[in-house]
């Protein structure tokens, strides 16, 4: 299968000893999760700089109820929480939830907190796993901080990234948004590099991002990109894999599923295209059909 020469065969697409089988978790060796905080940079400063943004785009599309599919170690969860949007948190490593279970713990005393669900799920069964807390849809659905490029094209047809944001669209309710981002793939495959910095990761520490792009029969098929993070007496490396979501191809899979003329808006960076012409990340805004 085209998933065992790409990432097992040809490159190792996660640090050593983490089991092949079952949910492909890059997070289950622990490391990125445990840095996660100091690379992400300042919780307060990493969300900062879209938290207006973010917050009045939910706001301007009447959005009350968010699904968090990518929720990690909570970041983006907490922000939302913090500003009244009720908050249901998935994620396929239990690693990286550990941190986002463990504040939920710590701040149960309030309200917002005390009602914050958070599920383990993985794309590929989204709606199956949480439909339990589906109900008539959520308003929004988010996937943030190049997380669903996690995703490989195992098949060489992307059926499963497909399957990925139609269970995605699932779980909206009739006229709700999907908000889903990736790095600038096109800007990386020409430049051969990843910026270190940029709206989500702006951490002093992290000094590198090496980064490797693999083609499979003349296509980009797999970006790798080797974190170096150091912080005092702390160096920790971690590896992280990801598809190269070029911005026609990634338009085009999200009109697939959500219809040629549903609106559809795309951001640079959290601002207009036209202000930041190469952004390091795209966000894409999609409506369900009502
Ligand atoms: C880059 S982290 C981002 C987390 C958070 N949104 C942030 O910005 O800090 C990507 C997250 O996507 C999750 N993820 C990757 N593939 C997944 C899948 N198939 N199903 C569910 N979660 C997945 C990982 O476990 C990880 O926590």
């Amino acid at each position: 299968m085209f998933a065992d020469n790409i990432e097992e065969g040809v490159f190792s697409v996660r640090s050593d000893g983490i089991p092949t089988e079952g949910v492909r978790d890059q997070y289950a060796d622990g490391k990125a999760a445990k840095v996660w905080e100091i690379f992400i940079g300042d919780q307060k400063s990493r969300t900062e700089n879209y938290r207006n943004f973010l917050v009045d785009l939910l706001k301007k599309n009447g959005c009350k109820r968010i699904l968090d599919v990518a929720c990690g170690t909570g970041v983006d969860s907490i922000m939302l929480l913090q500003e009244g949007f009720e908050v249901v948190s998935s994620d396929a490593s239990d690693k990286m939830l550990k941190y986002a279970l463990k504040e939920r713990w710590n701040r149960r005393k309030e309200a917002a907190f005390d009602k914050w669900i958070i599920e383990e799920a993985n794309w590929l069964n989204l709606y199956d796993d949480i439909k339990h807390v589906v109900g008539e849809g959520f308003d929004a659905v988010i996937c943030l901080g190049n997380s669903f490029a996690h995703m490989m094209d195992s098949f060489g047809d992307q059926r499963e990234q497909k399957q990925a944001i139609k269970n995605f669209e699932k779980c909206l309710k009739p006229g709700g948004i999907l908000l889903i981002d990736h790095r600038n793939y096109d800007n990386i495959l020409e430049t051969g590099s990843t910026p270190s910095k940029s709206l989500y990761y702006n951490s002093p520490h992290t000094s590198e991002i090496k980064t490797s792009v693999l083609f499979y029969c003349g296509k980009p098929a797999l970006t790798i990109m080797d974190y170096i993070i150091a912080a005092g007496n702390l160096r920790s490396e971690f590896r992280l894999s990801y598809y190269p979501h070029m911005f026609e191809g990634f338009k085009s899979i999200l009109k697939g599923i959500f219809g040629e003329k549903t609106k559809h808006d795309i951001f640079g960076d959290f601002k207009s295209l036209k202000e930041i012409p190469t952004p390091a990340f795209y966000i894409h805004l999609i409506q369900k059909q009502k």
